[in-house]
């Protein structure tokens, strides 16, 4: 079931004008919840899209009061295509909404002969499939206009299959190349793509997971994050890791990735596959 609410008065519309709307999944809490609280401080209309209306409408009504923005809510469970479209058809067609922040994601506990199958077809398609139709809705409409942005969130997870949780890594690693890619593309058209690669931070995430945030070490709180990564924003920085204390070490791993794209480029296999059985 859809249900769009609106929370706004006539005078508050010219606001849109001046200053983009911004588009935030999985709203109702956590990072995303961050995220539109930092926005509506800044004076951005929103957007809020997630499955619990209740608490999106709670948090809504106290924005608008504290900031006075308008502020609509789309309940969407964003794995139902039906449901997912009609924030797809927001995207195309609400020229107000300049920013995307691309954030609503999950996680499942256990070892990859453990998950069901159907849980990490359900993972995939909330964490890529979702985040990808969302940022193809927007992008050829913020490219015609020459501004405008998208957020993805991603995880240093998408980095580390050391850190065991594969499938949900996987589907990480796919949001950070999809962004580098992305950027390389709509950059030249004037619009800013960031990933931004959050770790342990303290959100319910966890406890869907089945563990418990305070066993765990080094956690960061989520206002800390989302001031982090919106620093990042304003910096236009193409990827955002917050707790990386070493900014150079990503940018010796990019240095080293990219030193490697001229090495691929050859009409015969390499020597050590030339031998013949
Ligand atoms: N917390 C961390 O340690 C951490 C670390 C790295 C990356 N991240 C990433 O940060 C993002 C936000 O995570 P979080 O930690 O804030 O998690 P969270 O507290 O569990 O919040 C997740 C948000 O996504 C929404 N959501 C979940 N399933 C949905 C669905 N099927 N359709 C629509 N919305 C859905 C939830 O709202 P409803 O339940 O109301 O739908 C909620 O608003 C995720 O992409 C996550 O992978 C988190």
């Amino acid at each position: 079931m859809m249900i769009v609410m609106n929370i706004e008065s006539i005078s508050e519309k010219s606001n849109a004008m001046t200053i983009p709307s911004v588009l935030i999944t999985g709203a109702s809490t956590g990072i995303g919840a961050a995220y539109a609280e930092r926005f509506a401080r800044r004076g951005h209309d929103l957007v809020l899209v997630a499955r619990d209306t209740a608490r999106m409408e709670a948090l809504a009504a106290r924005l608008h009061q504290e900031n006075g923005v308008a502020i609509d809510i789309i309940q969407a469970d964003l794995t139902q295509a039906a449901e997912l479209a009609t924030v797809e058809t927001r995207l195309r067609d609400d020229a107000r909404i300049g920013i995307l922040v691309n954030n609503a994601g999950t996680a499942i506990g256990g070892s990859f002969i453990e998950q069901s199958t159907d849980d990490v077809a359900r993972l995939v398609a909330l964490n890529t499939t979702a985040l990808l139709r969302l940022a193809s809705a927007i992008a050829p409409r913020l490219a015609a206009a020459g501004e405008g942005a998208i957020v993805n969130i991603g995880s240093v997870v998408g980095l580390a299959p050391e850190f065991g949780m594969t499938v949900y890594g996987a589907t990480k690693a796919f949001v950070l190349f999809l962004s580098q890619g992305l950027s390389l593309e709509l950059a030249p058209k004037g619009v800013y793509v960031q990933a931004v690669l959050p770790a342990t931070t303290r959100t319910e995430i966890w406890g869907h997971v089945g563990a418990d945030v305070n066993t765990l070490s080094g956690v960061m709180e989520v206002d800390d994050l989302v001031n982090a990564a919106l620093v990042g924003f304003d910096r236009r920085e193409l990827v955002t890791i917050p707790p990386l204390p070493d900014a150079g070490q990503w940018d010796a791993l990019q240095a080293a990735r990219q030193a490697m794209l001229p090495n691929y480029r050859n009409e015969h296999p390499a020597e050590r596959y030339r031998t013949v059985a």
